[in-house]
């Protein structure tokens, strides 16, 4: 069957989609599919669909804005803050204006600031296994790291912890389109619990500013556009939050996963960063290429465009493909090989391209080197657990990841210094 005539959203495909891919970049490198979007999948071809914000929108709203909404839910969000479009999914020249002023919360000041405390969120976890000799890494590790040091950047108190962790991760499910009405209906009340909670904390912070990244936020002013010297209103504080919870927690969580599976499944790159942790940095960018927690999103075409020799009408929705992009054997030689010394891995688009460049990449870089560290250092021998199923992913086609990592593992003598 032609490639073109293949769906990629069967459990087959997403389980390990890079053959798919593959006959993808070779056989019909940009083509629209049976469901009816396009796929953009050469790293030139993603690179220039992602630069040009004038011809390609990223107005994509997946979510609870989409028309689709039940008169329930509507009910249920009209309870909270109206929406607002921030970042993600909004377009220049506004994007800009919002843009730069949330990247000023995003300082590398900031981000510097935040690794003792990453340092100690990653040793405390570490702490509550370490003894155990294995670990479920997802749940007790790869999780708590993200979550932990956004929650502590946004104001939240650690006794609200569970209720952070299902706000994020009701405001990550709608994505995946595969809700019902029912759990659709849960997301929006579990959002609206979310800014209510949230616009507490902002009016702390405008009242009593502290040294931290929601204080910033929030004291951060427009210096371009049409509202110079104003600040974020609140419901534009909240987008930003909640789109802070979309695409930062989960996203690094996989990272971590992955990371530690491609190192286990290919020993003599453990071997190597063992042998020099200069190597670590490589580490998360290779494991970033090789397995991109974000697959592919969507940009809207505003006009009639020609992308890579073929028309693409205008109004189509066009994936633009960063996890086969970061395969493209004309970018990166033997693509498809985890290799933590690869010279140019740190090219990859993991974190997009253009505009909407990942605002948190730095602090993103900075929780997994800094976890890859703890982990490597304290825990040896580490391999998979020997039971029938030591390993989990949730199978869609945005986010790519593990669910579940289930590892045995020696503790290092090092371990007797933290514990000590
Ligand atoms: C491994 C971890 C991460 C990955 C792989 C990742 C990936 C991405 C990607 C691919 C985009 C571009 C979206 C597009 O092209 O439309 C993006 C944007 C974004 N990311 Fe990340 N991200 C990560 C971590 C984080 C973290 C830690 C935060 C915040 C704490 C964050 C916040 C954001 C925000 C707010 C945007 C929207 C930026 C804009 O539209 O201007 N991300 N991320």
């Amino acid at each position: 069957m032609s490639i073109t005539d293949e769906i990629l959203v069967t459990p087959e495909v997403l389980s390990c989609p890079y053959e798919f891919y593959r006959r993808v970049r070779d056989e019909a490198p940009v083509h629209q599919t049976p469901l009816g979007f396009w796929l953009v999948s050469r790293f030139d071809d993603v690179m220039s669909v992602v630069r040009d914000p004038e011809r390609f929108s990223s107005n994509f709203n997946t979510s609870f804005a989409s028309g689709s909404a039940s008169p329930e839910m509507l009910a249920v969000l009209a309870d909270g803050y109206p929406s607002a479009n921030t970042l993600l999914t909004n377009d220049p020249p506004t994007h800009t204006q919002f843009r730069a002023l949330v990247n000023k919360a995003f300082s590398p000041k900031r981000v510097a600031q935040l690794e003792g405390e990453i340092r100690g969120v990653a040793t405390d976890l570490i702490d509550a296994f370490v003894a155990d000799g294995k670990v479920e890494l997802v749940s007790q590790f790869a999780v708590g790291l993200p979550l932990t040091i956004v929650a502590d950047a946004l104001g939240v108190d650690r006794a609200d912890m569970a209720h952070f962790k299902q706000w994020s991760d009701h405001a990550v499910a709608p994505l995946s389109g595969l809700l019902d009405a029912m759990q659709m209906l849960e997301c929006a009340r579990s959002r609206v619990e979310m800014q209510r909670y949230m616009a507490a904390v902002i009016e702390r912070r405008r009242a009593e500013p502290r040294d931290d990244l929601l204080s910033d936020l929030v004291h951060a002013v427009f210096d371009s556009g049409d509202r110079i010297g104003e600040s974020l209103t609140v419901a534009e504080l909240l987008n930003v939050i909640e789109q802070i919870l979309v695409a930062g927690n989960e996203t690094t969580t996989k990272l971590l996963a992955a990371g530690m599976l491609a190192l286990i499944e290919n020993p003599e790159q453990m071997l190597k960063v063992r042998a020099n942790t200069e190597l670590i940095g490589n580490l998360v960018e290779e494991a970033l290429r090789i397995e991109s927690p974000v697959q592919m999103l969507p940009r809207i075409a505003k006009t009639d465009v020609e992308v890579g020799g073929v028309n693409i009408p205008k109004g189509s929705m066009v994936m633009v493909m960063y996890g086969c992009a970061n395969r493209d054997e004309t970018k990166f030689a033997n693509a498809d090989v985890f290799d933590i010394e690869r010279s140019n891995a740190r090219g990859h688009l993991a974190f997009g391209q253009g505009p909407h460049f990942c605002v948190g990449a730095a602090l993103a870089r900075s929780e997994a080197r800094i976890g890859f560290e703890l982990l490597l250092d304290r825990l040896y021998d580490i391999a998979l657990a020997p039971i029938e199923q030591p390993t989990d992913r949730a199978l869609s086609m945005t986010l790519r990841g593990l669910t579940a990592l289930h590892l045995v593992f020696t503790a290092t003598p090092n371990n007797s210094t933290s514990e000590s």
